[in-house]
Parts: structure tokens; sequence; C-alpha cells
């Protein structure tokens, strides 16, 4: 009997375009869907963006569009982003829809009647500007410890610090500025606690892996605490049914979106949701990436629990990717966008690669840019395609394409070959495609060390019968090989297929020999890659670096001003007099300006665009009027007019050489 398993992967927010690092998880995913599909099982794989929340309410107020338009446009990029890696969803879907709508009332309304939902009056930072609550990554200020300035209202990126928004020094809020007062609102609470002994039981059925087992102890032990549901208006989102300015948090009706997208998929194709996500038969696996699995392990399938639907059999955690050791980085290009990965190279590249990698562990990965060129061009070009570029250009010129019969020694060899299915379909189902990888690439080894022996080129010329045995026996191994690695490479096992005439096939298809069989032309199957493609890949996301207006969260459009506000502002040339490095600020250059008469220290952030000599005498634009600010190196007594992204991209306005210091500028 074929098993009917449901797959997800998490869901990726609706801000932000996927890059490569997103990728291992969606690959991990789409291997595993491929492999089941491929053992003939009934496999399902179900993924949506996750469209609610504050930051995607605020790219869009930046982006000037609606929060509807703005997940609309997300949705295309993101599907373009998967289908170009061969990403195979049966439904890929949204959690602003009204199957998300309809589930996750239910499960709220369930849990309410299961009595684990509680109200409860919070105090939180609100900026009367923008009339809204601040979640604490839209409060910044100068870190408590450190002193750094403009950080965000939880952590410091300089000193790594954690604290309370509260905590924080001349907090304000990163829209507007303003500082934000306290207030207070009702929120309700899942009361997760209520189903401590239940989750006990999943986590000791084997819910998820031991390794992550242990940390889940450790948050039983320091106590399962209630989990504010709610969010107060403005919020895109789900209104919390009964209320009129409250809405679900993201993050309650986020995993309900694998359901709705399962719902959706089961309407549209007349199947029965309840029997699928509920069915004892069905199996049910979510792929997720280590950082969310408080909500995967705890959350969810308490709230499932709470409103009588299944829970997943297991959870499958992934860990993080590095690249060339370090974290991604925009500054070294290899924060790199799936779209620009596209524009290089072959996707099958990295699913091979990740593949390699991967051993289903919560280890993280790393894709070294250099192995990745290595692994590429000796295994996949050199030790796999070789077989068929070898073997398949000579069969059907010299024999129009015509197989002969195996030799005892070609049957043993792929007798071998064909017997190694059972160890190669294990590790993929226990997600270990390192390992298929290595042994898949081992018995090329052996494949590559017959075609040595026999050196069909050498034959051709004296034995034409001899040739044909040992081009079908190599033949044979090209067909075993590319079964075994089809869910890893499918554009290449299409390829493969339609060269060979075969038809789709399955696992079940290695212990069928082809002989007396007529086969296509050889078609390029995969090229070697080109390092400088890599090169130009990562020089792209370098410059690929400007905010993206989707993503920075500071950039939204802030509340209105009036010319008269604007006119407050008193600028005046400015003439550079000194300049000089800020001890322990690599960001800072300390100025001192002439405006006419009068001295004004400045600490302006433009260190890594300029050095202090190219700023000695230049006439710059400074507003003469700001608020002297205390900052950790010295008082700051005004502001620099300058323009750019950021870091070395900054460049200050200039003023005209005939410009005296101290006039006014309009
Ligand atoms: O961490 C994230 O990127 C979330 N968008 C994942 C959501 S997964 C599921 F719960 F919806
Ligand atoms: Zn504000």
């Amino acid at each position: 009997m074929p098993r009917k398993i449901v797959v997800t992967s998490a869901l990726p927010y609706a801000n932000g375009p996927i890059h490569i690092g997103h990728m291992v998880e969606y690959l991990q995913t789409d291997i595993w869907v491929r492999f089941q599909k491929m053992c003939g099982n009934k496999c399902l794989y179900f993924c949506s963006d996750d469209t609610h929340g504050t930051p995607i309410m605020i790219s869009a107020r930046a982006a000037g569009v609606t929060a509807e338009q703005l997940i609309e446009r997300i949705h295309t990029e993101h599907q373009k982003d998967f289908k170009g890696f061969l990403v195979e969803f049966d439904n890929y879907y949204t959690t602003h829809s009204p199957e998300n709508k309809h589930l996750s009332e239910l499960i709220f309304n369930s849990l309410n009647k299961a009595g684990a939902i509680v109200k409860r009056t919070v105090e939180q930072s609100y900026c009367e500007s923008c009339k809204m609550f601040l979640p604490d990554r839209y409060i910044r200020g100068a870190c408590p410890r450190c002193k750094a300035e403009d950080q965000y209202g939880d952590s410091c990126e300089v000193c790594g610090g954690t604290y309370q928004p509260t905590d924080l020094i001349e907090p304000h809020c990163a829209t507007c500025s303003n500082k934000p007062v306290r207030k207070e609102s009702e929120h309700y609470f899942f009361k997760l606690s209520n189903y401590e002994q239940k989750l006990r039981d999943l986590i000791s059925q084997g819910y998820i892996q031991q390794s992550v087992a242990n940390k889940l102890e450790e948050w039983f032990k320091t106590g399962l605490r209630d989990w504010d549901i709610s969010r107060d208006g403005p919020y895109f989102g789900f209104k919390i049914p009964g209320e009129e300015n409250k809405f679900f948090y993201v993050w309650l009706d986020a995993p309900i979106g694998y359901m709705a997208s399962a719902k959706n998929y089961c309407d549209k194709n007349g199947l029965d949701f309840d029997e699928l996500w509920n069915g004892p038969e069905n199996e049910l696996y979510h792929f997720i990436g280590k950082d969310i699995t408080y909500f995967h392990a705890l959350f969810w399938p308490a709230m499932l629990m709470g409103a009588g639907f299944k829970t997943a059999n297991k959870l499958f955690i992934h860990g993080f990717l590095t690249v060339n050791g370090e974290k991604m980085s925009k500054s070294r290009g290899t924060f790199i966008k799936a779209s620009t990965y596209l524009k290089y190279l072959n996707p099958e590249y990295l699913r091979y690669y990740y593949a390699s990698k991967l051993a289903g562990g919560v280890e993280d990965i790393d894709l070294s840019t250099e192995d990745f060129i290595n692994k590429i061009n000796s295994d996949l070009v050199g030790k796999l395609a070789n077989l068929a570029s070898r073997s398949v250009p000579m069969i059907t010129k010299k024999f129009a394409g015509q197989l002969g019969r195996l030799d005892d020694q070609g049957r043993g060899l792929i007798e071998k070959l064909a017997a190694a299915d059972a160890q190669i379909i294990e590790n993929y189902e226990s997600l270990n495609y390192a390992a298929a990888v290595r042994t898949i690439a081992s018995l090329a080894d052996e494949a590559n060390r017959y075609v040595e022996q026999n050196q069909p080129w050498a034959t051709v010329k004296t034995d034409l019968e001899k040739t044909q045995t040992t081009l079908t026996v190599i033949i044979n191994a090209v067909k075993i090989l590319t079964i075994y690695l089809k869910p890893i490479l499918p554009d290449y096992a299409k390829k493969v297929q339609e060269c060979l005439d075969v038809g789709e096939q399955n696992f079940a298809d290695v212990k069928t020999m082809l002989e007396g069989h007529k086969i296509n032309d050889y078609p390029r199957l995969v090229e070697r890659i080109d390092e400088e493609k890599v090169k130009a890949m990562i020089e792209e996301s370098k410059e690929s670096q400007s905010p993206q207006p989707t993503v920075n969260l500071t950039e939204a459009i802030k509340p209105e001003c009036t010319i008269d506000d604007f006119a407050k502002i008193d600028l005046r040339v400015a003439k550079v007099v000194k300049a000089e490095k800020v001890e322990g600020a690599d960001k800072l250059l300390h100025l001192e300006l002439d405006i006419g008469g009068i001295t004004k220290n400045v600490f302006a952030g433009i260190a890594q665009a300029y050095q202090p000599e190219q700023l000695l005498g230049r006439l710059v634009v400074c507003v003469a009027n700001l608020r002297p600010r205390k900052m950790k190196f010295g008082v700051s007594e005004g502001m620099i007019l300058a323009s750019g992204a950021g870091g070395k991209e900054i460049f200050m306005l200039s003023v005209d050489s005939g410009a005296v210091p101290g006039q006014t500028v309009h």
C-alpha cells in the first residue's frame, strides 16, 4: 500500500526575497518529496507565503503600496524563485486567505471553549505620533550596556547585549523618532502549560530529533509560559472574533497556513481535507529551521491538540547555512538572493551541493565556494555526466543508437549498482542525502573503472560487438545512477530519460535492464562551473546591498510635517577645519566645522566613506540649529548633509567653492 504523506516547509515572510540560506530547507524538502513520489507514495507538498504582521505592514507603507499589493508582488517573486530552483509544491498559497481566516477562527474558538485562552492587561511601549504599539524591533535608542547609538529595543548589534526596550537610553520610535510612552492594553493569551503532559508524550514518541529533545527538556524545566496571541491595530492580519481593533499575532495564523494551503488544495482537487489532515493513516511532516523550533515543538502542536486536530508525526529540523565558514554577509557578497544565483548558475549545482552536505541533523551546513566548484566539476560533471558523454554519442554514431546485450562482467556491475537501491532509499528516507550522494559517487567510480578497463574508444576500431556490449553496460549504469540522483537532479534526470527513451523512471526501475533498445541523441547534460560566474554572482550580491524598500523597516514614510516645521531647520555652509578618526568607533569621524566664526563639533557617521584628510578645507552643509546630543565620545552639535545607502556609499553634499562659511543654504 502506498503511504499517504503530507509535507510542509516553513512559510517564508512576504516582505523580502528568497536567498540561498532559505533554499537549504526548500531543497531539503523538495528532494524528500520527490523521493517519496518516486517510491510510489502519495506525497503532497504544501507551503505559503507568511503574510501578516507589523514588518509587512510597515514595509508596504514604506513602498507606498497596500499590504495586499505588497504580498501579491512578493508572492509572484517567491514562486518564480522556487520554480527556478525546481522546487515543486503541490500548492503554494498565502496565509492571507479565506481558508486561513476560517481555520484560525475555528482553532481560536475551540481553544477558547477548551479554557485555553485567557485575557490579561499588559503594558507596552506606544508611539503617540504613529498611534501604534511598538514591537521591540521598532524602538531604537542607545544600548544601556555599551552606549552604542541607534540599537534595537531588544538587543544591541554592537555588544550583543539583550534587554527590555524600557532600558534603552533615549528610546525613540524607529519610524517617527518620537519618544514612546507606556500604555496598557488587554491581550489574549494561550495557556501553553495546559498541554505540558501531552507535549511531553509527543516528544517522547520521537516528534523531534534527539539532539533537539534535550533543548526541549530545558524549556519544560524553565516552565511553559502563557503565550500572547493578540496584537492591537493597526496591524496587518486577521481580526480576533468579537474584537474591533485586535488581531491574531502573525505566529498564530502562520502555522495554520499549512492547513489552509492543504485545504485550498483539497477544495480545488475534490479531496476531503479532514481525511487528509486527520485521517489516521495519513502521515504529516514539517520541515523547519532550528530557529523556529519553539513554535513548532510547543505552540503549534498544543494548538492542534487543544482544537482537536492531529499533530505532525515528526518535525525535521535543520541548521543554518554558512558561506565559506561565516554567516552570510552582504558586505562579502555571500548574502545571495535566489534570483541572483539563478542569473549566473544552474540550480542543480546547488541542489547537488546541498544534498552532498545534508545528513539529517541540526548542524549548520557550510557552502565553501571552492569546494562547491570542485564538487560539481569533479563529481557531477567528471564522474556522473561523464559516463553518459563517453557512451551515448558513440552508440548513436556507430550503432545508430542501438543497444546490444550485457555480458557476464557487465551484468555483474549492473546488478551491483542496482543492489545499492535499498541502502540509498534508506538514506533518502532518513534525510541522509550526504550518504546517498557518497554512495552514488562511489558507484559512479566503479562504472568509470569499468570504462577504463574496457576502453570502448579503442575497441571501436577493432571489435564492434564488444564495443556495443561495453556501451550497453555503461548506458545501463547511467540509467541506474540517474534514477538514484533523480530526487536531487530532476531536470538532469529528465534529459537522461528522454535520451534513453525510457519514460518516467522510479526507484523500482533500477531492476530493469536495457538491452536491444534504441536510444536518442546525446543532449548536453550539465556544464562545468565557470569560476568567473561564481565571482560575478558574489560581486553582484555585494552591489545589491542598497536598502530594499520592502525590507528596510526604518524606511517607512514618517508622519507629515508642515512647511513651518521644515523651516525650523537652519542650514548653513560650513568649512571643515579639523577632521579626525574616533577611537573605538570605526563608523564615526570627529569634525570641527567653522560656520562663520562659530565652531561646532560634529560626530558624523561617514568614516567608511571618507578619510579625514579628504575633508579638510571642504565646504559642506550643516544643520546649524540641531539640539546638541551627548554621545559616548562627546557632544555632537550639528549634522552634515549627505546622501547614500550607508557604509562606503555616503556622499556629502558639497558647496560651491565661492560660498562663505555661515552663509544660509536654501
Ligand atoms: O521564521 C519565519 O520565516 C516564519 N515566516 C516561518 C513561519 S513557519 C509556519 F509556522 F508558518
Ligand atoms: Zn512613531
